[in-house]
């Protein structure tokens, strides 16, 4: 049998199309970071938060050098801390630092999407979503709801602030 060489060319061309495709869906899968909602962090009672030892009195910690943990709940429609704007700090850490964000939510599903990084994950009620994202730079971020949680979902939002390491004053925002 003869093939063209035109002919052999496109099907080299569509062979490396397809290979392409596969890399590139296999990369945004597993190579940025990306993974699907689960408990890694595990489960709660969302019920009895006020109990619990990371919710209870959700904040910012330090936990190493240059490493925070911050605890978050979601509630319709705010973010303790984070919604700055209803009364609650802001979430606050400074530059140059690892932060893994433990997210849960004492009633509804919620999103916790902070604009700008990759933090970005559902909050389901009884499971505990865990994030890491490194900050370098100073800046502020928007934190999103961006799941349909009620009435007042889109003013569901808060604030992050990165601020630089020497004005950094544990977190509390004030
Ligand atoms: Cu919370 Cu939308």
């Amino acid at each position: 049998m003869d093939i063209h060489s035109y002919e052999k060319a496109w099907l080299g061309a569509a062979l490396v199309l397809i290979v392409f495709f596969i890399a590139t869906i296999t990369y945004g899968t597993v190579g940025a970071g990306v993974s699907m909602v689960d408990d890694s962090g595990g489960t709660v009672d969302p019920n009895n938060l006020a109990d619990h030892e990371r919710f209870g009195d959700p904040g910012v910690e330090q936990v190493g050098e240059n490493e925070y943990e911050v605890n978050v709940v979601a509630s319709a429609f705010y973010f303790n801390p984070g919604s700055d704007q209803l009364g609650f700090d802001p979430i606050q850490v400074p530059a140059n630092s690892t932060v893994t964000f433990y997210v849960t939510s004492s009633d509804v599903i919620h999103g916790f999407s902070v604009p700008g990084t990759n933090v970005n994950t559902m909050v389901i009620p009884g499971e505990v979503a865990e994030l890491t994202v490194e900050f370098d730079e100073p800046d502020t971020y928007g934190l999103l709801c961006n799941e349909y949680c009620g009435y007042d979902h889109h003013n569901m939002e808060g604030t992050v602030e990165v601020v630089p390491e020497d004005q950094y004053d544990g977190g509390d925002g004030q």
